[in-house]
């Protein structure tokens, strides 16, 4: 039976523009295409997972708006458990605006529904949290809510992954009480200031995007390549690493085959545009690593 993964996290549909310019204060550009897709870092992690065959649940919160609706069923219908979605009236369900640039990304977030989950939510969801193997989190709902998730999952003795998106500062509680961090190269130089760094270093799996990824192990850094791919829109790598690494954790790979695997994953995802659209399925990796001769984990 495969083990159980609970997600907690936000909930986002991404309105993305395409553009050539990025507007300067006061100016106006025109844009080359415009499109909507569900996101959210929370749901992005869990939509990985589901898409590699994990069994997966997703605690969060919607508004009672057509996005809503449409984000809910969109989940369920990729494989994700969508009774711990709480559908919040009178508020909007949490927005991404993105653009998208030759050179990079940038995003704006109205949380929303997002800012409803709650510590008392979390306790709620108790039952869920103790039958996971894994709880996977990022910092796009309330802080309150995640130590809250943290605890009672440390309580439950289940395996913690937080992804310390958008970075802010945390308690070194927190930080002690997790088993890894997925920071990208900034977050983990901002996670240095909020607690022991060799402690916060030796939980670290650092992503550093067309650099690859780093971790230590007794005390060495091991260092994970890029792989080559063509990149499209670099817009939730970082999710499906995260999601990808826990499916491997489940499964009982080490740290450095889960680390292998999410590498993966992240590559292909960027390869198209939005941020689930191209997270692979077993299938496309299984294809891909014949075709570069890479051993598939
Ligand atoms: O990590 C990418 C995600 O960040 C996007 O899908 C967007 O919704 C923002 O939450």
């Amino acid at each position: 039976m495969p083990k159980k993964i609970t997600v907690l996290g936000s909930i986002n549909m991404d309105l993305v523009t395409k553009t050539d310019t990025i507007p300067k204060v006061g100016e106006t550009v025109k844009g080359t295409s415009f499109f909507i897709n569900p996101g959210g870092k929370g749901a992005n992690q869990a939509i990985a997972a589901a898409k590699l065959g994990a069994d997966i649940s997703l605690i969060g919160c919607v508004g009672d708006d057509e996005f809503g609706n449409q984000l809910l069923s969109h989940l369920a219908a990729e494989g994700v458990s969508t009774d711990y979605i709480k559908k919040v009236s009178n508020v909007s369900t949490g927005i991404a605006s993105i653009t998208l640039s030759a050179s990079d990304n940038s995003i704006i977030i109205v949380s929303g529904a997002n800012d409803y989950i709650t510590p008392k939510l979390v306790e709620e969801y108790e039952n869920i949290i103790a039958q996971s193997d894994i709880l996977l989190l990022q910092l796009e709902v309330p802080l309150l809510a995640v130590e809250k998730a943290v605890e009672l999952a440390k309580k439950h003795e289940v395996l913690v992954i937080l992804n310390p998106a958008p970075i802010q500062p945390l308690s070194e509680n927190l930080l002690k009480s997790v088993d890894f961090l997925i920071p990208n190269e900034h977050e983990q130089k901002e996670l240095f200031k909020y607690g022991n760094s060799s402690m916060i270093a030796k939980k670290c799996i650092t992503t550093r995007g067309s650099k690859g990824v780093s971790f230590y192990q007794n005390d060495k850094e091991v260092h994970i390549p890029s792989l080559k791919v063509d990149v499209l829109d670099t817009t939730g790598a970082g999710d499906s690493f995260n999601g990808a690494f826990a499916v491997a954790l489940s499964e009982g790979k080490d740290t450095k085959e889960a680390c292998h695997f999410a590498n993966i994953v992240g590559a292909l995802t960027v390869t198209n545009l939005g941020a689930q659209t191209g997270m692979p399925t077993r299938k496309v990796i299984q294809t891909f690593c014949k075709e570069r001769g890479i051993p598939f984990v």
